[in-house]
């Protein structure tokens, strides 16, 4: 049966089970599969025949979340020959796990690949201090110049465009669409990080991309209490014999029990997107006409100079937002003293709102002039909307951002 989003979301993958089938997904909290054939062993170790050897390399609750978070990047897409699009889907430890995979699974000492300035501070990070040395080299563009990116495009070592839509902490959107276009005249890969879209509101294999990476331990997740992350490809065949090696060997595999609590995350997905969204809209024109605030960056905003990029390749425009206080960081610091419901703290996507000041905090260690050149003011105060009820929200902000008005 073709389900909709919001039933995938919320159904159980088979996973057979001898007496009865468990109503919800259960922990399969073991490190080994026992047979009483060894003939059986050796075909499911000789990759004849299906079955569960060693957690590391794979695992039931693991699979669970696998199939599901395939069946939403792929939901209501068809592929060339108009049947439905069928993706393969593997978890990791965590977003970095999943993206560290990635790249050393699809790339090798030589090739380049294409990234945006703002990328999330952990991906930058791998990029510079662990692939370069091993002579996987970023090359930093401006994917809003498209022009730029063909003639990037047209160095033979250019194996990749990685884009992160929308982006860190200013909400900038690229477009998947045109960028993907761009590479595939050339023969490149596109990988997408979806972790601040999810497929619910963005499916990036709707344009021809190759990958899409999550942290699904922010909205796939939801509840702020398990760090996973998935890659999602289209090429079964190099997912199964390339990147299951080096997840593998390399041990970045997921566990049962952060599984299990993706997989009650994820059942809720669709319902907690749409209440982000609504919050976050209502949040960003709250913001737009306070007088302590100077600029509000929501994909949502007609002002945002990404909204018909976001318009065009999103269903809603998501719970992250952004905003500069006129004060700058001294109004910064005091009005987050003021804050009483929403959380100060780093990471994003949970059911609660989460508030935090990128020059003092995620962003401490980047340098002031290439934050500047990024959108990251002194001023700028990020907020990951939450679903709490939208006027004790804008009670809190309100309340704080009084405190710091002229
Ligand atoms: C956009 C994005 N991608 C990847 C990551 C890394 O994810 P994790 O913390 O699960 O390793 C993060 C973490 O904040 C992120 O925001």
């Amino acid at each position: 049966m073709d389900l909709k989003f919001g039933s995938v979301c919320v159904r159980n993958p088979k996973t057979p089970f001898p007496y009865s089938q468990p109503h919800m997904e259960p922990i399969v909290a073991t490190t080994t599969f026992s047979y009483d054939d060894p003939e059986a062993l050796m075909e499911i170790f000789l990759g004849e025949k299906k079955g569960f050897v060693y957690s590391r390399w794979s695992n039931p609750t693991i699979e669970a979340a696998e199939l599901k978070i395939a069946a939403l990047e792929s939901c209501g897409l068809k592929d060339d020959t108009g049947n439905p699009l069928m993706l393969k889907a593997r978890l990791f430890s965590s977003g970095m796990g999943a993206i560290s995979t990635l790249f050393l699974s699809a790339m090798k000492p030589g090739d380049k690949v294409i990234v945006q300035g703002n990328l999330y501070g952990g991906t930058n990070e791998l990029l510079v201090k662990i692939l370069s040395p091993l002579g996987i080299q970023p090359v930093i563009t401006d994917l809003k110049q498209p022009e730029e990116v063909k003639k990037q495009c047209k160095d033979p070592g250019v194996k990749m465009i990685y884009i992160e839509t929308p982006a860190n902490p200013t909400i900038d959107c690229y477009d998947i669409e045109a960028l993907t276009a761009i590479a595939k005249e050339n023969g490149q890969l596109v990988t997408v990080d979806n972790t601040f879209a999810t497929p619910y509101l963005q499916q990036p294999f709707r344009f021809g991309v190759d990958f899409v990476v999550h942290s699904t331990t922010k909205f796939l997740n939801g509840h702020g209490n398990s760090i996973s992350g998935a890659l999602v490809a289209r090429d079964e065949s190099f997912m199964d014999q390339v990147v299951f090696n080096y997840l593998k060997l390399l041990g970045t595999n997921s566990n049962a029990f952060d599984a299990w609590l993706l997989n009650q995350g994820m059942k809720t997905l669709e319902v907690r997107m749409d209440r982000h969204c609504s919050n976050a809209m209502a949040m960003a024109q709250f913001l737009s006409s306070h007088p302590a605030v100077s600029k509000v960056n929501y994909c949502g905003l007609e002002s945002h100079s990404d909204y018909a990029v976001a318009r065009k390749q999103m269903k809603q425009f998501g719970g992250m937002l952004s905003f500069e206080l006129k004060g700058g960081l001294t109004a910064g610091k005091r009005m987050l003293k003021e804050i009483q419901l929403c959380q100060l703290a780093v990471s994003l996507g949970t059911v609660d709102t989460i508030i935090q000041h990128p020059a003092s905090m995620s962003h401490v260690g980047v340098k002031k002039e290439i934050r500047k050149q990024y959108g990251i003011t002194d001023g700028l105060i990020r907020l990951s909307v939450g679903l709490e009820d939208i006027s004790d929200l804008l009670a809190d902000i309100g309340g704080a951002l009084d405190t710091v008005k002229n």
